[in-house]
């Protein structure tokens, strides 16, 4: 039995000396590996009696069981000694100051949309969206503009590849065409009611978004916003503009002694044509008069051309510039500003 002990003894040594996981298991071979002292031990009872190796055997057992008890001790212990080493090594230093990120937040002009939405959406007015590359009919034809008219010129207008030449494609000059585009499809939803007579909700849309000029000086962008606004019913008239859109500034600006300007101009779409002007009565802007959207009652060839007949539908349209609206409201007064995407500037809108 001695015998034994000392076995367990210099295992346990062996494994303690250990100072490598490959090390261990070297030891480890010595002692209960397939021809380690264990398996010698076993073996040797070949020449023993029963009762012998029944007391033998067990005895053996026992010391295997011990050295094993060792080693996985030994094993256990590696792995802890490991795992505290590495965490030193990866230690982080939590005293150092993190990196911020910083809030983002809507752009200005996103900030004005979202006003004029709201506003509109609150008089019941639907809110579309539209392609920003649109087709010569739906930007021009159709809004009653004639060939020659100097719009459609290459200077004024980026043409862009995918048309033909009868039907070229361009960066849309406005908002307009969502008159037609929106009109349209609410005339086909509606077809059966119009025909028979019995007549179709009235068409209540804005329509804002991105368009295109071949334009740049401090108040004008190659790209700049507008917001279209179209109001087609049987009894809309010019009196329901200047209400509606004297109330939409009124909102817009916060301000109760805001007076608005309807100065006789000219579109091809509308007829008659009007610029909307503004006037503030108190504050940096009081007194002057401030131009901030085109309107007109639509003209009837474009009603014809959103499948209505003009003799029983009549109404106006807008086109507002939001880019304006919002240099007025925060007193910016160089529009490239909000184009150029420093943070200086938009972080002040936050
Ligand atoms: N589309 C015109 C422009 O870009 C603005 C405009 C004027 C829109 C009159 C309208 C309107 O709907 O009735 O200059």
């Amino acid at each position: 039995m001695d015998e034994l002990n000392a076995l367990v003894d210099g295992a346990k040594q062996a494994f303690e000396g250990a100072g490598t996981p490959a090390d261990l298991e070297n030891a480890k071979a010595l002692y209960i590996g397939k021809s380690g002292r264990i398996t010698e031990l076993m073996k040797g009872m070949a020449a023993l009696s029963v009762d012998e190796k029944k007391t033998r055997g067990a005895a053996i057992n026992v010391a295997k069981q011990a050295i094993e008890a060792a080693l996985n001790a030994r094993r256990q212990a590696m792995a802890e000694a490991e795992l505290q080493s590495q965490l030193k090594a990866e230690a982080l230093d939590v005293s150092l100051p993190g990196r911020r990120r910083g809030a983002g937040g809507l752009h200005p002009v996103s900030l004005t949309l979202e006003r004029i939405e709201a506003i509109f959406g609150s008089m019941g007015f639907d809110v579309a969206e539209g392609p920003e590359i649109e087709t010569d009919w739906f930007n021009f034809t159709a809004l009653n503009t004639p060939e020659d008219h100097p719009a459609r010129s290459m200077h004024d207008t980026f043409y862009v590849e995918g048309g033909t030449e009868a039907a070229p494609h361009l960066l849309r000059t406005h908002t307009s065409p969502m008159q037609i585009r929106y009109a349209v499809q609410h005339v086909k939803k509606h077809r059966a009611a119009i025909d028979s007579g019995a007549g179709m909700p009235e068409i209540r849309v804005i329509a804002p978004g991105r368009t295109y000029r071949v334009d740049s000086d401090a108040t004008h962008s190659p790209m700049f916003h507008q917001c279209e606004g179209l109001w087609i019913g049987e009894n809309v008239s010019f009196k329901d503009l200047k209400v509606v859109f004297t109330d939409f500034c009124r909102t817009f600006f916060e301000s109760h002694d805001l007076v608005l300007r309807f100065r006789p101009s000219f579109f091809p779409f509308t007829e008659p044509s009007a610029e909307v002007d503004i006037q503030f009565q108190s504050g940096p802007l009081a007194g002057r008069w401030l131009e901030v959207a085109g309107s007109g009652q639509v003209h009837p060839n474009v009603v014809r051309n959103m499948g209505l007949d003009p003799e029983r539908y009549i109404g106006f349209a807008f086109g507002m510039g939001p880019d304006r609206l919002t240099m007025l409201r925060y007193g910016v007064n160089d529009l490239r500003l909000f184009f150029d995407g420093d943070v200086r500037f938009l972080s002040q809108f936050q």
